[in-house]
């Protein structure tokens, strides 16, 4: 049906084309969004075309006003005067960013750089030998596709994905992608160590014992997912990322440099500057959720652009994958009289459950849960 988009004329909702047609048509191609870039597109198809953003009511101009919180964890483990210092540092960010970067963490920057080389040489490897690991069965340890929910999300991604479950159980290394075996293993071993730490951390500035957050599982399990944003011909049409939040305890994400990811802060977008050799922390919703709103987990997204591909590995701590029946709810440490439950317990499946069937909506999954 033509639009004519006058101000006399009620334009048709944009739900009237077959939407699940042509999702399922961009699903058979096993190709992702590279595919299409790759056959040549010159116009974002429907599917990924954003509603108009009218309703948006955040301000998008504003990275000026804010300084985007960096933390340096030099001499954590031999000095404890630094220690504290940054442990004070954690606190404040996780608190009112729910976001931070760390420089100095540990992993060398040849790591880091191979790491992003794994993910480009995956999504860029021929698609025929790719196309065998699209699936979406939420049960293999490796899963390669375009938007994890894309028959369930209101609007369609300018990303494809994949994801390796590493821990609690390490994946058979035949189960992997030769072209990014070895330095996913050996990145998410060192994304590992980093997470004790930043457990500890975190523990300690909410005021637990620093191993409070590793003694009820945080750290135990991790899913390491690499993204690949494809350079976009009209990227004021779509996202790369919808606006969410995160369905874990913790994040470590590795980007390059071309930027995109922004921060929803005091209701404005804040760019989170890409910087060399530094990775981006934030907070889950079951983090959140546990320390009754102490920790925040907050909405953030990706816009496309017109240069990419962008790729990122986000590891999640989370720990879906072995079926424990251990409930999480508010830590009986962080409440009293003044500071009651702000939700009820949960366990890590219907957490996740519930989060992966409402998808990238829009919505909070944690609202659900609250009291
Ligand atoms: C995510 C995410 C951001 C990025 O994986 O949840 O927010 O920069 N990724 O890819
Ligand atoms: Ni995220």
């Amino acid at each position: 049906m033509e639009v004519f988009n006058t101000n006399e004329v009620q334009v048709p909702s944009e739900a009237k084309y077959d939407r699940k047609a042509e999702l399922e048509a961009f699903d058979e191609t096993k190709a992702g969004v590279k595919g299409l870039v790759d056959a040549g597109v010159t116009k974002v198809p429907r599917i990924f075309v954003q509603p108009s953003k009218s309703e948006d009511s955040t301000i998008h101009d504003s990275n000026k006003k804010f300084s985007f919180p960096i933390i340096d964890l030099e001499g954590i483990k031999e000095d404890p005067i630094k220690r504290k210092k940054i442990v004070q540092e954690v606190g404040h960010a996780s608190e009112t960013w729910g976001f931070f970067q760390v420089i100095n963490h540990g992993i060398p920057n040849h790591v880091l750089d191979e790491m992003k080389d794994g993910v480009i040489r995956f999504f860029e490897q021929d698609t025929e030998v790719k196309k065998q690991w699209y699936t979406r069965d939420f049960t293999k340890e490796f899963m390669f596709n375009s938007n994890f929910d894309l028959f369930g999300a209101p609007v369609t991604n300018w990303r494809d994905t994949f994801s390796a479950t590493v821990a609690p159980i390490p994946p058979n290394p035949q189960e992997l992608p030769s072209v990014c075996r070895d330095i996913l293993l050996e990145y998410t071993n060192q994304v590992m160590k980093l997470g004790d730490t930043l457990f500890e951390l975190l523990s300690e500035a909410i005021g637990l014992e620093p191993n409070h957050f590793k003694d009820i599982g945080c750290a135990e399990g991790l899913m390491a997912l690499g993204h690949y944003y494809p350079a976009c011909p009209q990227p004021e049409l779509t996202l790369g990322t919808s606006k969410h939040a995160d369905n874990d305890f913790l994040t470590v994400l590795l980007q390059d440099n071309i930027g995109g990811l922004q921060v929803l802060h005091q209701n404005h977008w804040v760019d989170v500057p890409p910087t060399s050799g530094a990775l981006v922390v934030n907070m889950g919703d079951i983090l959140q959720l546990i320390s009754n709103d102490k920790l925040k987990s907050v909405d953030h997204r990706v816009l496309a652009n017109k240069v990419g591909p962008r790729v990122s590995l986000a590891c999640f701590f989370m720990s879906n994958f072995v079926p424990t029946q251990r409930m999480y709810g508010p830590i009986k440490e962080l409440i009293s009289e003044h500071n009651p439950p702000k939700y009820r317990e949960t366990t890590i499946k219907e957490f996740t459950t519930y989060f992966n069937n409402k998808g990238l909506d829009g919505t909070s999954t944690l609202l659900h849960f609250r009291l």
